[in-house]
């Protein structure tokens, strides 16, 4: 395959040097000469183990060659690799200006160009980029996209100081595109590499190396706070962390991975203040840590505000206690929510088949009884009359029984706080709390 790689910096030099030792010719574009000038005479751009020796003997196998002239490059190349880069500026948002003039470049070079071309972005870009891109490319080239273009994102996942070796093994090769046979085309250059291929929307594409990063980031920070609590307490932090990475179960697995409702239970809110009291107590600063419930009790708010839309109607809730299949009432988040809206003057009923107030004992009632303490009162024992009577279903709980009660429903609103069931979701009368 022919292809071009504008940007030649580390992410550009390591692509060019790597395609083309798996067999492609590669022409870099770059706007620093100089830097045209090494890869023409057989040298990186950039310091990095092995990048020297691949690039050295592609430009000697007549491989790779470099340009500062975009509309050569487009020419002689099927496919563009994108490789500019995306800074932040001075107040930490994106820099795309790179990105926007690559585009406009692009698009004055295929003018000049009656071949179907691809676009694939490996730069770091927000949701929305390739979009603003393709428009650029179609403005100034006169050029249809899916007709004479086709734009993918394609992130790049390598690390600096073992960039090449994470260009062989990357964790994924991920395609975001609205052209299934230009991300195919893409995802041709990395079938080699022993990782899976997914080929999903743009968007979703392009918002993942924020998240995979910022994840990255919090694992880091999350790590060093609990190292700085341990080794106040004498503890091996390093012991610690190793246990920690064994549970494959809970903490290194998709686990917990779900975005949806917030937590709650008799555990994990006491818990986590045990944790955060341990730190305050040894004067040790846990920002991470401390900002956990914060962000939980925001999640709270987030299903009182989107419930709190249909307040003239009667709200019906499905389940109660923390989580399906059990009568655990404490810290759950649902009635706090029933407590606040109840405060509100709602109008509420609510079906858990798992409470039954006369059975409640110990610290369980005692919860209950300090919030909610006509609960009896608001408690249905037939689900389908909850469904009859009520305006607005809330579903708290995953319980098995609830798909059928409401996949029928299609005149009354169904919010959902637990995902359900995949089939409900694109009901129109459908609301989600954060997908
Ligand atoms: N460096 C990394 O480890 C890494 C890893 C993964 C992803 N990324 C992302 O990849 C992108 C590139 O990062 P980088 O570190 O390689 O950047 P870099 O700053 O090292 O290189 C960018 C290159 O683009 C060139 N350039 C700018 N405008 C151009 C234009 N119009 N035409 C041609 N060339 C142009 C610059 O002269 C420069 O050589 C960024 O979005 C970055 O976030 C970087």
């Amino acid at each position: 395959m022919n292809i071009s790689i504008f940007g030649l910096g580390y992410v550009g030099c390591v692509s060019l040097g790597c395609l083309a030792k798996n067999g492609h010719f590669v022409i870099g574009v770059d706007t620093n000469p100089s830097k045209v000038d090494q890869i023409n005479s057989g040298k990186a751009t950039i310091i990095e183990k092995d990048v020297d020796t691949i690039i050295a003997e592609q430009k000697s196998a007549g491989h790779i060659s470099a340009t500062t002239d975009n509309q050569l490059a487009i020419k002689g190349s099927d496919i563009s690799i994108i490789a500019v880069g995306t800074p932040s500026t001075d107040k930490g948002h994106l820099n795309l200006q790179y990105i926007f003039k690559v585009a406009e470049n692009i698009g004055e070079a295929l003018q000049h160009k009656d071949t179907f071309h691809i676009i694939a972005i490996r730069s770091t870009i927000m949701p929305g980029t390739c979009d603003k891109f393709a428009a650029i490319v179609e403005r100034i080239s006169g050029k249809k996209r899916n007709e004479d273009f086709a734009i993918v994102d394609n992130p790049e996942f390598l690390r600096e100081g073992t960039a090449v070796q994470d260009y062989y093994n990357p964790p994924l090769t991920l395609i975001g595109s609205d052209n299934i046979n230009a991300a195919e085309k893409v995802a041709d250059l990395y079938r080699q590499l022993p990782a899976e291929v997914i080929i999903t929307d743009l968007k979703i594409a392009e918002i993942m190396k924020y998240i995979n990063n910022t994840y990255h980031a919090l694992k880091i920070s999350f790590s060093n706070e609990i190292g700085n609590i341990c080794s106040e307490l004498g503890i091996d932090s390093h012991k610690v962390m190793d246990i920690f990475c064994k549970d494959k179960q809970l903490n290194i697995s998709p686990y917990y991975f779900k975005p949806g409702f917030a937590y709650g239970g008799s555990c994990l809110p006491k818990d986590l203040k045990g944790l955060q009291t341990l730190a305050h107590d040894l004067y040790i600063d846990v920002p991470v840590i401390d900002a956990i419930h914060k962000t939980n009790d925001l999640q709270i708010q987030r299903a009182i505000k989107l419930i709190y839309k249909y307040w003239d109607k009667k709200l019906g809730f499905l389940g109660l206690s923390f989580k399906a299949g059990t009568d655990d009432l404490r810290n759950s988040p649902t009635v706090t929510i029933i407590e606040a809206l109840l405060g509100k003057g709602c109008d509420i009923v609510i079906y858990d088949k798992n409470i039954n107030v006369a059975m409640l004992t110990g610290t369980n009632k005692e919860y209950i009884d300090s919030r909610i303490p006509h609960l009896s009162s608001l408690l249905v024992s037939d689900p389908e009359e909850l469904i009859n009577n009520c305006d607005i279903i809330v579903i708290n709980t995953k319980e098995p029984e609830f798909i059928k009660l409401v996949e029928d429903i299609d005149n009354k609103i169904i919010v959902d706080f637990v995902r359900l069931d995949d089939a409900i979701l694109s009901k129109s009368n459908y609301l989600g709390i954060n997908w």
